[in-house]
């Protein structure tokens, strides 16, 4: 079923932390998740971005990957001190294994999986990921799904989101919070 439910807050204060490849769904699967809980959803790449009054292409751009990847650290920590919100993180930040760390002492982490095929049919139209701004990107995102696959596979919770819609995704989400 594809219908939006009212809000109700559920008073647990863990954080539900969404993570998953670029395209998997974080940002609105974890707005939806805040709407339905009456809690904050919080992305840490709109905070790297507020951060450095930059938006990532042209952190990128500028100052390369590794400069990002600082900024996405500290935007993590900070998520981290927060309690009973919804954190969506960018792609890449499993990479660094200190990130992951830091959000499982306050929050259940999720990932939002899905195929490289489904990936490219979200992703194809939008232009904002430097890393997606290749000439072959299909093959870019089956390099990159297998360099990751081991740090997403350290999720709490797997829900595989290939073929449903955003209100689906977040009944299984919640359902498997509430039980774990
Ligand atoms: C990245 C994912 C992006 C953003 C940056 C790098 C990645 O976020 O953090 O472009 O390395 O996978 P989304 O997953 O929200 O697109």
């Amino acid at each position: 079923m594809c219908a939006t439910s009212e809000p109700s807050d559920d008073g647990d204060p863990k954080n539900i932390v969404l993570i998953g490849f670029m395209g998997s769904g974080k940002t609105r699967v974890g707005e939806a998740l805040a709407q339905r809980l009456g809690r904050e959803s919080i992305d840490t790449d709109a905070m790297v971005e507020a951060e450095s009054g930059r938006v990532i292409s042209d952190i990128f751009a500028e100052d390369g990957e590794e400069t990002f990847r600082d900024l996405e650290s500290a935007a993590v920590e900070a998520a981290s001190a927060r309690v009973a919100v919804v954190v969506s993180l960018g792609g890449g930040a499993v990479l660094r294994p200190e990130n992951l760390a830091s959000l499982r002492k306050t929050g259940v982490v999720f990932l939002l999986d899905a195929t490289a095929e489904a990936i490219y049919d979200r992703v194809r139209d939008e232009t904002h990921r430097p890393l997606l701004n290749v000439p072959d990107p299909v093959r870019t995102i089956r390099e990159l799904l297998d360099v990751r696959r081991p740090y997403y596979a350290q999720a709490d919770v797997v829900v595989d989101t290939t073929g449903r819609c955003v209100s689906e995704i977040v009944d299984e989400v919640l359902d498997r919070y509430h039980k774990h």
